[in-house]
């Protein structure tokens, strides 16, 4: 069978910082996909692990040439919906806003803090589409199970649940932010997954998001102050094990999509012609 049948459900992983390309695919090819947003941050991968259909995309582009104000998430988001993606495990560096939850820790948040200000750049809809869809828990209860699963048979200390701030970056927190995300109840920050989480649901795909510990940000006061230093080494060193999650996921993960956000389009559109393939 080939790699590219976007008729046969799916499973695709974005790659955050540190995490640039995938071992151990089968049938693998890269491909270049154009989107009526443009192109995504690079070349998607697609091939087979166990025998499922997995499409991978560095979100930062390889060589990490993309900030995350400047990624062209429609553009990802719809590439890898147009493969056939009904699954998505977004791999995603955040700073921790709880004493518990250390760096090299993965948590698997489920709830989300959009504090980008970008949702209208961030959407599908409108210019004729009339949609609303639901987003009171933006990340699939089901995938999540699986992640977790799959998390907790390969890792020291995983955290199940907590709320991810999205900000705007590229510069980090001032400390009375940091201060502040902590008083609204967000336990980690990063600068990505606001808008990926939001255009997955209108896309109807599945997504959890793993979540790999880097650094304490600046609300501590025995802790330096986060820096790309201390980013990029907490990485590296968790890096080869989100690897062997994401292989460990895939073959927790159902054949057919049937979740609750599989159809979170049913209850959404006023006006629309149809969005997508079934
Ligand atoms: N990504 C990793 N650490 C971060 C932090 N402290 N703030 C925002 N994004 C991050």
């Amino acid at each position: 069978m080939s790699s590219n049948t976007a008729d046969e459900p799916a499973i695709g992983v974005v790659g955050g910082s540190g995490l640039y390309e995938m071992e151990g695919f089968e049938d693998i090819r890269a491909l270049t996909v154009d989107t009526p947003f443009g192109g995504p941050s690079d070349k998607v991968v697609t091939g087979r692990i166990g025998g499922r259909r997995v499409c991978f995309l560095p979100r930062h582009g390889v060589g990490h040439r993309f900030l995350p104000h400047e990624i062209n998430h429609r553009a990802n988001i719809w590439a890898l919906r147009s493969l056939g993606v009904r699954w998505l495990i977004s791999v995603t560096a955040v700073g921790s806003l709880r004493e518990e939850l250390a760096p090299r820790d993965i948590v698997v948040p489920d709830q989300l803090i959009d504090r980008t200000g970008t949702g209208a750049k961030h959407t599908f809809f409108g210019n004729g589409i009339a949609a609303h869809v639901g987003f009171a828990d933006p990340y699939c209860g089901d995938l999540r199970e699986n992640l977790l699963a799959a998390a907790r048979s390969l890792a020291p200390k995983v955290h199940d649940g907590g709320a991810y701030l999205c900000m705007n970056g590229p510069a980090f927190s001032t400390r009375a932010e940091a201060e502040f995300h902590r008083i609204i109840g967000a336990d980690i920050i990063g600068m990505t997954n606001g808008p990926e989480a939001r255009l997955c649901r209108e896309a109807e795909i599945s997504c959890a998001a793993l979540a790999l510990v880097t650094d304490y940000d600046c609300w501590k006061k025995d802790e330096a102050a986060v820096e790309v230093d201390a980013v990029i080494e907490n990485l590296h060193a968790n890096s080869a094990l989100a690897k062997r999650i994401i292989r460990d996921v895939v073959g927790r993960i159902p054949e057919t999509p049937a979740s609750a956000a599989h159809r979170a389009l049913d209850a959404a559109v006023f006006t629309a012609p149809a969005l997508w393939p079934a």
